[in-house]
């Protein structure tokens, strides 16, 4: 298609990957960011997120005329593609609050006769676009709105929004052949389907994929009471293609700003939660269970010590919202226990040092909480020698048990029965 003017809405992690690719496709695209100090980071090429590619595609955006930021909306365009956040709400419910704030700011600023068609990027309850499409309506704006709910993973989301698995479009022709044309010139199959059906779906694959894993975790737990290897499990199980090798990784279970989120929203939708309920309530017992392990490998000492290995929420991102690494520095303070982490990326109070080998000088029990690549490689000789205790909780189940215990460590990892 010739190229068009896309508004976005919301300079976040979705809304930045969003309004960076839509550029990259040949489109013209203009920020909309309410926060000033969010717009300078973005103006000065100094990103909250750190997401590969990502600086290159705005650097690209910006070189050719096509990427503009501005906190105001002026005249949209064509498209609006509302990507603000959704935080859970104190019940866990989802809040829309920005969307339906942001769809107001659109008609009050927008230039009489805009009728662009907007489209629904955050994850939104189903029958949200049914209220936006009616706020539209009454407000004299009766215009086209569509979910396009996104699945962008925090570290390949570039890579995840120009070559989608699948492009799913919800709500009505002709605003779906509209919506349809943005993404002309990408390969990957269209799935259109009806707006609630879309606004589901979104939900839908990240509470299959939380459930994969706290399935995966209960598993975990048979294994070690049975004496079976949970990573022999998983390769048997994930090399059946109608199950498939992905999220079976068990561990200390998923954090991060969607997983979290996203299942609690979808149990609140739901009068009577059965497998949700449980599927949040296996991945609270895996990290309590690591807590437990720590706190009574500390109990007697007179001055406890826990190393903390990874607070990202998974490796390869600067993200610590949901971390599991910071629920148990947290919970560990509480409990009387100080606190030594480490993450290469992630600045926090809890990490004393940028090198690794000083979360563990002197600490009475370790844990790995996220799989960075470094910590598998870490002298592991050294870290035996410097720890004052001598037990390694591998969250992640990556490190080496039998090269561990043969240095007099006391390794252990989740669902590792033998
Ligand atoms: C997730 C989805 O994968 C995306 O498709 C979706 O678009 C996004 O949420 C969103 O809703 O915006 P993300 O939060 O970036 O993406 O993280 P994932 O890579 O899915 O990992 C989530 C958590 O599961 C992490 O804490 C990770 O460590 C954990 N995990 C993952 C496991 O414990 N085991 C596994 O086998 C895989």
């Amino acid at each position: 298609m010739d190229s068009v003017r896309v508004t976005v809405v919301g300079a976040g992690y979705v809304g930045l990957v969003t309004a960076a690719g839509m550029a990259h496709l040949g489109h013209h695209v203009t920020v909309v960011e309410s926060e000033p100090t969010r717009i300078s980071e973005v103006l000065d090429g100094r990103l909250p997120i750190r997401e590969p590619g990502l600086n290159e595609l705005i650097a690209e955006g910006y070189a050719n005329g096509r990427f503009g930021i501005t906190d105001r909306y002026h005249d949209p365009g064509e498209y609006v593609l509302v990507c603000v956040d959704t935080p859970a709400q104190g019940d866990g419910s989802a809040d829309i609050s920005r969307v339906m704030g942001a769809v107001r700011e659109l008609v009050r600023e927008s230039e009489p006769g805009a009728r662009p068609t907007v489209v629904l990027r955050s994850t939104v309850p189903p029958g949200t676009g049914d209220r936006v499409a009616a706020a539209l309506a009454k407000s004299g704006m009766p215009v086209h709105v569509v979910s396009n709910p996104e699945f962008l993973r925090e570290s390949t989301a570039v890579y995840d929004f120009l070559h989608p698995a699948r492009i799913v479009i919800g709500g009505e022709s002709p605003g779906t052949d509209a919506v349809a044309r943005l993404y002309d010139s990408v390969d990957a199959p269209r799935i259109i389907v009806s707006r609630r059906s879309a606004e589901l779906a979104k939900y839908a694959a990240n509470a299959h994929l939380a459930a994969r894993i706290s399935l995966m975790n209960e598993i975990a737990t048979i294994a070690e009471e049975v004496g079976a290897d949970i990573l022999e499990v998983e390769r048997v199980v994930g090399s059946d293609p109608r199950i498939g090798p992905a999220f079976l990784r068990a561990g200390i279970g998923w954090g991060g700003s969607c997983f979290p989120k996203d299942v609690s929203a979808l149990t609140r939708m739901d009068g009577r939660p059965r497998i949700l309920d449980a599927v949040e309530r296996v991945n609270e017992d895996a990290r309590r269970r690591a807590l437990r392990l720590v706190l009574s490998a500390t109990s007697g000492v007179a001055h406890p010590v826990v190393g903390i290995l990874g607070l990202a929420f998974k490796p390869d991102t600067s993200d610590a919202r949901g971390s599991i690494g910071m629920w148990l520095a947290t919970a560990l303070l509480e409990a009387g226990v100080a606190v030594r982490a480490h993450d290469p990326v992630v600045a926090s109070p809890f990490v004393v040092d940028p090198d690794p080998y000083a979360a563990v000088a002197g600490v009475d029990a370790l844990v790995l909480v996220t799989e960075w690549a470094i910590y598998r490689e870490l002298d592991w000789e050294r870290v035996a020698r410097e720890m004052r205790g001598t037990l390694v909780v591998d969250g992640r189940n990556v490190l080496d048990r039998d090269r561990l215990r043969a240095l007099g460590l006391e390794y252990v990892g989740y669902g590792r029965g033998e």
